[in-house]
């Protein structure tokens, strides 16, 4: 009896507890169709991680304009330097994806993508010219 009444309290509470647990689990599990990494906004990720030294006024890095990217002569040397050397207080301490889409939205809002319908990703040899 005591066996009986002590099981039938168990039973449901396993049952919540299991049921907690899954749900846990499932919340921590990317869903099925979702892409391995999360899509990053190259915008706001610039926003976020570079404009408050280089889109201020008397900020401590200089400001990003066309001729100063397409100065790293090509899509690859740009991105290494980007990866080796910033954030300038934290270099190398961002995503790779996060890297590669504040690349490609410095390359495109500056007019640097190259004539000719090419789309993203560039190729590391491709030529940055201001437009
Ligand atoms: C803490 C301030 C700071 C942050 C944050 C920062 N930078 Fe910089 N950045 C600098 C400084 C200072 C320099 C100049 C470094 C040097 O000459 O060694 C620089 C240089 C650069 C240059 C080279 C400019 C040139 O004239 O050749 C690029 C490109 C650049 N940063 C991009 C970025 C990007 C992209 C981010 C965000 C991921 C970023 N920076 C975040 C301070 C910063």
């Amino acid at each position: 009896m005591t066996h009986i009444l002590i099981y039938s309290y168990a039973h449901p509470l396993r049952r919540a507890l299991l049921t907690a647990l899954a749900g846990a689990v499932a919340a921590c599990s990317p869903a099925a169709d979702a892409p391995e990494v999360p899509a990053v906004d190259g915008e706001w990720a610039y926003t976020v991680r570079c404009s408050y030294c280089h889109d201020v006024p008397n900020g401590m890095g200089a400001e990003l304009d066309a001729v100063t990217l397409a100065s790293y002569t090509t899509v690859g040397r740009l991105d290494r330097y980007l990866r080796v050397a910033m954030p300038h207080e934290a270099p190398g301490s961002l995503e790779d994806a996060e890297y590669d889409a504040i690349l490609q939205y410095m390359v495109e809002s500056r007019g640097l993508m190259p004539e000719g319908g090419s789309t993203w990703p560039l190729p590391d040899s491709t030529r940055l010219q201001t437009p």
